[in-house]
């Protein structure tokens, strides 16, 4: 009951937040990277079915990333990759799900200064269509940044890869 609460709050919280930080401070330069080949190289750390929505969100973390199990290890190495995949349930029922975008983070020391009041860690953010494209650019990515400083400091602004939910 406690965690659907706080990603509610969180989120309505965060629209409000999302047009104030539209343009504000933000790397200008993409230290992230199109996660090329996550599906086969990355571990799944979370997958959620939102029927009703016709769509399937599905967390991966890299090597790096995927050695969180536990909120004690905290925080994530340097070089942590995590990727949420948003795919769109093929409507008649049949076939593969298509991916819509992926929203990416990266941790390297230094990351995020560039966010100023809105840094969240040592993280930057992007997100992709699944051909590399920008869905938001790195110059754009300070609403990301402000809503994750939300997750808090003590889970290191991740909401939830492999810790939250079920903890698989
Ligand atoms: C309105 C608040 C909000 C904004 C804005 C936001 N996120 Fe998140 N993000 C969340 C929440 C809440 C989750 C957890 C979702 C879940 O697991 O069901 C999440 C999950 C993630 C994850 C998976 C790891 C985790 O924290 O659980 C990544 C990666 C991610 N977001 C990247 C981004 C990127 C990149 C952007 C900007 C393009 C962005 N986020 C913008 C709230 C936000």
């Amino acid at each position: 009951m406690k965690l659907p609460l706080l990603l509610l709050t969180a989120s309505l919280a965060c629209l409000a937040l999302a047009e104030e930080t539209k343009d504000a401070p933000a790397p200008t330069t993409d230290r992230v990277g199109f996660p090329a080949g996550y599906q086969k190289s990355f571990q799944v750390l979370r997958t959620v079915k939102h029927e009703k929505e016709g769509k399937v969100v599905t967390v991966y973390g890299n090597a790096a990333a995927a050695s969180i199990t536990n909120v004690t290890q905290l925080p994530y190495p340097y070089g942590s990759v995590i990727v949420m995949e948003t795919a769109l349930l093929p409507k008649d029922g049949t076939g593969k799900p298509e991916v819509a975008g992926m929203h990416v983070m990266r941790r390297e020391k230094g990351f995020g200064a560039a966010y100023e009041a809105n840094r969240s860690g040592e993280w930057e953010y992007t997100e992709y269509h699944a051909d590399g494209s920008y869905i938001t650019p790195p110059a754009k990515s300070a609403t990301c940044s402000a809503c994750h400083i939300k997750a808090g400091k003590e889970k290191d602004f991740v909401y939830q890869a492999r810790l939250g939910g079920t903890g698989k």
